[in-house]
């Protein structure tokens, strides 16, 4: 059939475009009549973990870093002002016996007539700022002595004042002080001084602004366009939060939801993981406010129309780092973390976690049905504390659907070990990890052809092609990754019925504060853009269908030859043949596609191109589209379609039924 083949991998690793004759009198077979299993509503869905600045600083809204001095250096982020014949001396007060929580506050002297005396803070590498929005500022406060007033000011990065309003009044108890104002410029580095006028002594908490343009118009809320991103991708479900952050480092420094809900000034603030994990990388004011927890993760998963699978930690750190452990005797706490989530999310608000939920603004039940037991763990200490906690949460809830783990390689002794021993516990679902290079994704697109049907069900939880190697910050969201994995999706899709989740990771990252590439989705203060690899997800995501079709060429899967790539799915409520091919060559490959089916097809189909004429495109903040999908129509003839692929391209194809 084909006169010239060309090694993918040695055309892709030489990333250039040579244009070589088109072939034809390929022939594509569906069987649509042929269901062969149903996909899972859940099976495209995304990973979050708050590595990257991806929750603050990124998805969560709020401006100040450092609101509560909780940070090591309780003034990391502020700066002292002091203008003009201002005076005043800044102090840090410890409250840890009364808010263990949140110990510390700001205790400020003023003497102030005349001049500025005050702090500045710089925010999430500046403070991304629009012209005309309204800001939201607040602040816990407590007046000590004198009167106190206290200035607001926006301040752009070359230093003019693009917004300002004041607060007044603070009486000697405790209270929250709010004001709004407008901003009169945009500007994606400004910051905040917060100025205390007049004479007298006052302490303060919790400093925040807020824009008042957050995802659905929610106080404490998220940068809507970042959300809308995600919304658009239709995911199936949302993980969360993580990744490594489940296990921190060390215990100590583990996920701990519970310390994540409630009053966001009651939320302990913890040094992120990923602080200085990579010395080439170092970010040492990445820490968890948690003003983006576990009931914002679940109230974001239902307006996403997502399941929520949250991981949990289940008695160890990170193994890469501390890698301690809790005695498996003393795993109990753990359990009942894992029990009391369960309430939180789906119990009665007569209970006593549901009622914490209903006071937080929910009272209707999250309808979780995935909790994840440990991230990446492995060895003989996961399998004993998985066999525990996994123990008591069937017995107690057998409604729930447990993700374990294989550790964080896609094949070796660890993973075999690990595989053996949870298969033999009769595990719901196994979360596969695998951060490999372009060829590995297309030598790998016939893996879970031969895994065993009767055994857990997969989760390609997290995966993304690494162009240069695991961890190396030269890593790039270019074509050749994206297209790559494309082309594995098609073994996930064609292999639905034992793969039922799966996730690129990680998903967001700052162009300024990030520790680790690729990542699905970039953002600065002010702009967020979908890689390549994003539009590749949104169309699996978007096109999933609802049963998998066999799809054949020479009456074999679509799995490399003449370096194509192909799955096939039919969607029940469109009544929509979709096919996905992805065209690995540099050549343009032509052919027909035949639907067998009894029923009479539409004259016209869609089609979603997606390519790039060079394999080191890239998508960025001055051209954020420049790969993602093209939509065009496509004639139908009989049960007949004529296909041209274009070098390098994915295409939808989607043909309805009369
Ligand atoms: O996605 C980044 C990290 O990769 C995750 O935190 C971890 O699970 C994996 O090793």
């Amino acid at each position: 059939m084909t006169t010239r083949i060309f090694s993918f991998v040695t055309i892709l690793s030489l990333g250039i475009s040579i244009s070589i004759p088109a072939q034809t009198n390929r022939f594509l077979v569906v069987k649509a009549d042929q269901p062969k299993a149903d996909i899972q509503p859940a099976m495209w869905g995304v990973f979050f973990e708050d590595i990257n600045f991806a929750a603050d600083g990124g998805i969560y809204a709020e401006l100040v870093k450092n609101r509560s001095f909780e940070f090591k250096s309780p003034l990391t982020g502020w700066k002292e002002i002091k203008q003009g014949d201002a005076k005043g001396r800044l102090l840090i007060i410890n409250r840890e016996n009364e808010k263990p929580a949140n110990p510390r506050v700001l205790n400020i002297k003023a003497d102030a007539m005349k001049g500025d005396f005050g702090i500045s803070n710089e925010g999430f590498r500046g403070m991304g700022i629009k012209k005309d929005n309204q800001y939201n500022f607040s602040i816990l406060a407590c007046s000590i002595e004198g009167n106190v007033k206290l200035k607001v000011e926006l301040i752009s990065a070359s230093g003019q004042k693009i917004g300002e309003a004041s607060l007044e009044n603070f009486t000697s108890d405790w209270g929250k002080y709010s004001v709004s104002f407008k901003a009169s410029a945009t500007d994606p580095k400004a910051s905040l001084n917060v100025l205390f006028a007049g004479k007298g002594e006052i302490e303060v908490d919790m400093v925040s602004l807020f824009p008042n343009d957050t995802w659905k118009n929610r106080p404490n809320g998220l940068r809507p366009d970042i959300v809308q991103l995600l919304a658009d991708m239709k995911p199936g479900f949302i993980r969360f939060p993580g990744g490594c952050i489940v296990e921190g480092f060390d215990l100590d420094n583990r996920y701990q939801w519970k310390n994540t809900i409630g009053n966001i000034e009651d939320r302990k603030t913890i040094i992120n993981r990923w602080n200085t994990e990579f010395k080439h990388r170092l970010t040492p004011d990445y820490y968890q406010s948690f003003g983006l927890g576990f009931y914002e993760y679940f109230q974001l998963a239902e307006d996403l129309g997502a399941e929520p699978l949250p991981i949990l930690n289940c008695g160890m750190a990170c193994q890469f780092n501390s890698a301690e452990v809790v005695p498996v005797d003393k795993l109990d706490p753990f359990i009942q973390d894992a029990l009391d989530l369960i309430e939180f999310a789906n119990g009665g608000v007569e209970s006593k976690w549901g009622s914490l939920r209903a006071k937080m603004g929910h009272p209707a039940p999250f309808n979780m049905k995935l909790l994840g037991v440990g991230n990446e763990q492995w060895g003989e200490q996961y399998i004993e504390r998985y066999k525990v906690m996994s123990k008591v949460l069937k017995e107690k809830h057998p409604e729930i659907t447990l993700i374990s783990d294989p550790g964080p390689s896609p094949d070796g002794e660890m993973f075999e070990y690990l595989w053996g021993e949870l298969r033999k516990l009769n595990a719901d679902i196994v979360d596969e990890h695998y951060y490999q290079n372009p060829s590995w994704f297309l030598n790998n697109v016939k893996r879970y052809d031969n895994y065993d049907r009767k055994g857990p069900k997969i989760f390609a939880g997290e995966y993304a092609v690494q162009t240069v190697a695991t961890t190396s910050s030269d890593n790039k969201n270019n074509w050749q990754s994206a297209l790559s994995e494309a082309a594995y999706m098609t073994g996930l899709e064609r292999n639905a019925d034992i793969v039922h989740m799966a996730s690129y990771a990680p998903l967001f990252a700052h162009s300024e504060g990030w520790q680790w590439t690729p990542d699905l989705i970039w953002f600065d203060n002010l702009h967020v853009y979908g890689t390549p690899n994003y539009y590749v997800q949104k169309l699996f995501s978007t096109n999933k269908g609802t049963q998998v079709l066999p799809l054949l060429y020479q009456d074999k899967p679509v799995t490399g030859q003449d370096s194509l790539y192909a799955s096939a799915v039919f969607d029940k409520n469109t009544r929509e043949i979709i096919l996905k091919i992805i065209n690995t060559s540099n050549k343009t490959q032509t052919g027909i596609v035949i639907i067998e089916t009894a029923k009479k097809l539409s004259s016209k189909g869609k089609v979603l191109i997606l390519k790039s004429n060079k394999l080191d495109g890239m998508n960025s903040f001055d051209d954020p589209k420049q790969v993602s999908p093209v939509e065009e129509l496509i004639n139908v003839k009989g049960k007949e379609v004529s296909i041209s692929l274009t070098p390098y391209s994915f295409t939808v194809i989607k043909v309805a039924l009369l």
